[in-house]
């Protein structure tokens, strides 16, 4: 829950949200999901990138949808706060099948 991301939605009270496919590489995993942006900016180097309307990036390659949205309300889960958000902008980027949660453990996190 101290993760940058929750503070800059919090701060600005808008969020984009790419939805990635399943053929996304574990590397796009580790580099968004594994470091944090107070240490590193993600996407200095990460060059997939289109800026929607509202001036957030939002990743262009192994996703498949984008959404842009205005937070309505936020609610404390303990361990995720939860936005709720009206999409302000949406578009469909490709064909592939979303990458759920479950398909990550089973197929792209790597097993030592
Ligand atoms: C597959 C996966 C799922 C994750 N899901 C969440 C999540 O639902 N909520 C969350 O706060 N962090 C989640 N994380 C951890 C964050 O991605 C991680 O803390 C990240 O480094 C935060 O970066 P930030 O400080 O730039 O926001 C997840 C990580 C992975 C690899």
């Amino acid at each position: 829950m101290g993760n940058l991301t929750r503070e800059m939605i919090e701060n600005t009270g808008i969020f984009n949200v790419s939805v990635l496919t399943e053929n996304v590489p574990f590397e796009t995993i580790r580099h968004f999901g594994m470091q944090t942006g107070r240490q590193i900016d993600k996407f200095a180097e990460f060059s997939a990138v289109k800026r929607s309307h509202n001036g957030l990036l939002y990743v262009t390659e192994n996703t498949n949808a984008m959404f842009s949205c205005k937070v309505l309300s936020k609610q404390d889960l303990g361990s995720h706060m939860m936005f709720v958000g009206e999409v302000t902008e949406s578009k469909v980027l490709s064909g592939g099948p979303s990458c759920t949660y479950a398909y990550y453990h089973q197929e792209i996190k790597p097993k030592f």
